[in-house]
């Protein structure tokens, strides 16, 4: 039998008691978990948002109310009313904020059945990610999602404060639209009224808040989703949300030092987390130096080597002839690796191999010197070189690629990561931010056999770079800077090109011709020619922001109804077919079937 709610009303949440409502009469209402039965009385744990409190049926105090919990199965929904009570001695639960106390009940209502569950909600139970993404619903019941939702809207709330004291205005900006660059594939929408012709998801709200900027707004916000068709990673959704801001008359520190502001009033106030200002700051050649990547994790050492001049003339052929062609030789100091089995380094062998090495040498610094099958190719006095820039001691086990610098960049900075994982040299509990600054501007595409911009279009050139853009492109950098948090790029933004011809030189410069910068961009070169401000701004990842902060290991754990690998979501089905009348009236015909 389903009771009726009738004229309860709740007096606060499960979670929320403590000893203080001790001899408290409350009314609370849940989910039932995890029903005992001990000798007559029954124990459930009652849910909500905000915890469990234990609730005892008694069949002395009310045989009505023990009747129903004998048929009280898991995720029953309840209404009970009784009296807030110390538990008896021993079996008091530290563990839990309410552990202290229990509710003896007087009077239940169970207000709705619950078939049983397809996965259990029990926490320390493994459950396969696509049982839960299609029963989302209960999974978000779980207390580590709803935990992540709750930071989430915390930090939102926060987010907007912030800006808003600081004097941002939020407006936002269409989501049916043209295409704007950020380098992935677009999301298009058909038009029906104008058959033929499609709308654009934005990748991002770039083009509008810049043309906010020229409108005069100064300074622009918004928590804004955005939508880009690409290969998905844990770390990547097609739809995501960006904390999305633009200010006028500024340069670079200007924005950084807001923005900072920001994050430590995020980590402050939602973590307790002090964040030192202001953040280091590190160039990006700096990073590929030490780091082989633009998104260090600085929250352990494990610094590459650099070490072409020393062994360029060596007699390893495979090194010498990558110094004497151009590219670079790099290496890693494992410490302590030397155990590590011929398996293991070649199980190594074969991670670096995924970004383009050809291959990782290896020296296991021994008691007797190196054992290494390279050790023969090298003189007495090269080995010593090596081990001093190394910092090699017994124990260790030191690897090396030779390749172009971005093969050997890219696989040795992946290399790291993976190394301090197995090495266990991170610290879980730290947050360390760098800013990465000074990117080039422009980057080759070997491919697409051009130019392309390594942020956006409209990201300016610095300004005593911009003389040589047209003669040396290359070695241009940009206004530009990403925010990285414990190895994530958790920012991006950079000063914008306000003038209208540089930003057409820019279009020039990628290979866009005249007519396709018209056609594209139109509206903004345009505004460019009506006073335009010097402004710039950045975009946070929210998603990514929450998941390193709530310590998730998949964007996916931060996002309600989030999508699987394949871009579908389980729970609605979506993407699904649409009937032939739908199709019909925006003019389209499906040609292919899956
Ligand atoms: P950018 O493309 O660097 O810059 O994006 C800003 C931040 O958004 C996050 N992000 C993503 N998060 C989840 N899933 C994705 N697919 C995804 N793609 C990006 C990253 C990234 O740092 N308009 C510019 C910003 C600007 O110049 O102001 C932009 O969108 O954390
Ligand atoms: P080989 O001479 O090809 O037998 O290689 C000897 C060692 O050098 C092996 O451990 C290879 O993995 C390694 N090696 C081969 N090519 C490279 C390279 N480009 N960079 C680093 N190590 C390499």
């Amino acid at each position: 039998m389903i009771d009726f709610l009738g004229d309860w009303k709740r007096s606060g949440y499960c979670g929320a008691l403590s000893a203080d409502d001790i001899g408290k009469e409350v009314v609370l209402m849940g989910w039932a978990m995890r029903r005992r039965d001990h000798g007559g009385l029954v124990f459930v744990d009652l849910r909500d948002r905000e915890g469990i409190a234990q609730i005892v049926f008694d069949p002395e105090l009310s045989p009505e109310a023990h009747r129903k919990a004998e048929g009280v199965r898991n995720e029953f929904v309840l209404a009970v009313r009784g009296k807030v009570a110390p538990r008896p001695e021993g079996t008091v639960n530290p563990s839990l904020k309410t552990g202290e106390i229990e509710v003896l009940v007087s009077e239940c209502r169970v207000l709705n059945r619950s078939k049983a569950l397809p996965f259990t909600l029990d926490e320390h139970v493994e459950v396969a990610e696509n049982i839960r993404l299609k029963h989302r619903y209960l999974d978000l019941r779980r207390p580590a999602l709803q935990q992540n939702l709750l930071l989430r809207s915390k930090v939102t709330a926060l987010t907007r404060e912030f800006l808003t004291e600081q004097g941002f205005v939020e407006v936002e900006t269409p989501y049916l639209t043209k295409s704007t660059p950020e380098g992935a594939r677009d999301f298009l929408v058909p038009s029906r009224i104008n058959q033929g012709s499609f709308y654009a998801l934005p990748q991002s709200p770039q083009l509008f808040k810049q043309i906010l900027m020229v409108s005069g707004f100064d300074r622009y916000y918004q928590i804004v989703r955005c939508f880009r068709d690409e290969d998905l990673r844990a770390d990547r959704q097609p739809e995501f949300t960006q904390i999305d801001c633009e200010m006028s008359f500024v340069d670079r520190d200007d924005v950084i030092t807001v923005m900072e502001g920001l994050i430590a009033r995020i980590f402050q106030e939602a973590k307790g987390v002090r964040v030192e200002l202001p953040i280091q700051r590190m160039t990006y050649s700096e990073a590929i130096r030490r780091f082989g990547v633009d998104n260090p994790d600085i929250r352990f050492g494990l610094e590459l080597v650099e070490l072409s001049e020393l062994v360029g003339k060596s007699g390893f052929k495979v090194f010498a002839d990558v110094v004497a062609s151009g590219g670079i030789v790099k290496g890693l100091n494992a410490k302590g690796c030397a155990g590590l089995s011929r398996k293991e380094i070649d199980e190594l062998t074969e991670f670096v191999k995924v970004y383009g090495a050809k291959g990782l040498a290896y020296v296991k610094m021994t008691a007797e010197g190196w054992q290494s099958p390279i050790a023969k190719f090298f003189t007495d006095e090269e080995m010593a070189g090596i081990d001093a820039a190394f910092g090699a001691e017994q124990g260790d086990l030191l690897l090396f690629v030779a390749d172009r610098a971005k093969v050997v960049n890219d696989s040795l900075g992946r290399l790291r990561n993976r190394l301090a994982q197995l090495l266990k040299l991170i610290d879980g509990e730290t947050f360390r931010f760098v800013w990465i600054t000074d990117f080039p501007l422009l980057e080759w595409d070997d491919e697409e056999k051009r130019w392309v911009a390594v942020h956006h279009p409209f990201t300016a050139p610095m300004d005593e770079d911009l003389p040589s853009l047209e003669s040396d492109p290359g070695r241009c950098r940009a206004k530009a800077y990403d925010l990285v948090l414990n190895g994530n790029e958790i920012g991006g933004g950079s000063i914008r090109i306000h003038r209208e011809s540089i930003q057409s030189l820019m279009f020039r410069m990628l290979g866009i011709g005249e007519e396709e910068a018209r056609a594209k961009f139109g509206f903004l070169l345009d505004a460019l020619e009506y006073g335009t401000p010097p402004h710039g701004g950045i975009a946070f990842g929210m998603d990514r922001l929450i998941m390193i902060m709530s310590g998730s290991e998949s964007i996916r754990d931060v996002i309600a109804f989030p999508k699987t690998q394949k871009g579908a979501c389980l729970m609605s089905e979506a993407p699904s077919e649409v009937d032939a009348r739908q199709l019909r009236d925006l003019g389209l015909k499906v040609t292919v079937r899956q």
